[in-house]
């Protein structure tokens, strides 16, 4: 039996060799990492390991049992806007979602992104974004939502 971390609670799993990305949605019911390419392309099934995002539709369950997984679940309650993590509410302040389906990847990478750099460039955001796949084209307001969610990270967003 293996035992991993998700969103600060340990699962056991009999099955290293299970896709993480399978393990999330539907051993553990958490469907906020989304199946887009299952090619490591689009980004949809970003989580976080240890902080940093992980294409989770490409790995297995064994290859991160040390680390500590994160989904879009783990970044709050979801109860009520107030709880909202700060990128989250800086993607609903900036309206980048359309259809919403790339959005959990989208605020993962950021997540990871301001985990490495506070306050990153367009250049960066662009650097650290690209292989995320928006097909409603919301990228300039996710590109803001990035922006104001470092500055409501440094205190300076309204
Ligand atoms: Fe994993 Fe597209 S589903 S990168």
């Amino acid at each position: 039996m293996l035992t991993v971390h998700v969103n600060g609670e340990e699962r056991d799993t009999p099955r290293a060799e299970r896709n993480l990305l399978s393990y999330l949605r539907f051993d553990l019911g958490l469907t906020g990492a989304k199946y887009g390419c299952g090619e490591g392309l689009c980004g949809a099934c970003t989580v976080l390991v240890d902080g940093q995002p992980l294409r989770s539709c490409m790995t297995t369950v064994g290859a991160v049992a040390g680390g500590d997984i994160t989904t879009i679940e783990g970044l709050s309650s979801g109860e009520t806007f107030e709880d909202l993590h700060p990128v989250q509410q800086a993607f609903v302040d900036e309206q980048a979602m359309q259809c919403g389906y790339c959005i959990p990847g989208f605020v993962m990478g950021t997540v990871g992104l301001l985990n490495r750099e506070s306050s990153p460039s367009t250049a960066q955001i662009r650097e650290a974004l690209a292989e995320h796949m928006c097909r409603c084209g919301t990228y300039q307001r996710i590109e803001r939502a990035v922006e104001r969610a470092a500055q409501m990270r440094s205190g300076g967003a309204s």
